[in-house]
């Protein structure tokens, strides 16, 4: 198993990335932005909770989101590993995911870091408000999920950093040329001959 955690802030290219890896190589992939938002379209009583925190661009509680990415987890099988993008998004998530994935015998391969620049995910934030309309894609919001990306998640970007696990990917390219990238680092990771 290669569990390998996709970092950066709003609008890095976390999902973009991992839904290619996903599909090149067989990876699960767990975004728990994506688990939330269809506990959202499903009415459920967390998505009902959801809905008022993400619209506002805050965090949903660890004590709701730990034990919710350790039962997706629990169920996956039968793939060459998991992709967590969006998790973990504060220091007691990263703790808590490094010690259990730890003791299940299948710890983390890496943590992926997409660098990029505010000026450059503000724009696709601000794109994707157009095409798509998320809720949490408005100038006000972003700038909450900003702070609080800063204040909380970077610490987490520290931790693994610290530990000598970050993998930095330059990420203000097209889709193509960061893939490329990260893409090389997988393959050689998983010991994959490059073509
Ligand atoms: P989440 O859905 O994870 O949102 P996010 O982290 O703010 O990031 P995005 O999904 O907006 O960006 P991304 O990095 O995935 O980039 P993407 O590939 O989509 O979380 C939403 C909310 O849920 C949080 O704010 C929080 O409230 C809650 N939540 C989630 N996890 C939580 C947790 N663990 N704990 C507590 N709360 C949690 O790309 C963005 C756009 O740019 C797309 O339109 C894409 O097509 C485009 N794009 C991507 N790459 C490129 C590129 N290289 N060039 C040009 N355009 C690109
Ligand atoms: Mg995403």
């Amino acid at each position: 198993m290669n569990n390998i955690i996709v970092m950066g802030m709003p609008a890095a290219g976390k999902g973009t990335v991992c839904a290619a890896l996903a599909k090149e190589f067989g990876f699960a992939h767990l975004s728990t932005g994506e688990v939330l938002r269809a506990e959202q379209a499903a009415g459920t009583k967390l998505g009902l909770m959801a809905k008022r925190l993400i619209e506002a661009g805050n965090f949903m509680p660890d004590h709701i989101m730990i034990p919710l990415v350790k039962e997706v987890v629990v169920k996956s099988t039968n793939t060459v590993g998991t992709l967590f993008d969006g998790f973990p998004r504060t220091k007691e998530q990263a703790k808590q995911l490094h010690v259990f994935l730890y003791q299940r015998k299948q710890p983390i391969s890496a943590v992926i870091f997409l660098d990029v620049s505010k000026k450059v995910a503000v724009e696709r934030l601000l794109k994707r408000a157009q095409t798509e309309g998320r809720a949490d894609d408005t100038e006000e919001v972003i700038s909450n999920r900003w702070g609080h990306y800063n204040s909380k998640t970077m610490p987490v970007v520290s931790y693994f950093s610290k530990l000598g696990m970050i993998k930095p990917v330059p990420a203000d390219g097209t889709p193509e040329e960061v893939y490329e990238q990260v893409r090389g680092f997988v393959k050689e990771m998983l010991n994959v001959v490059a073509e």
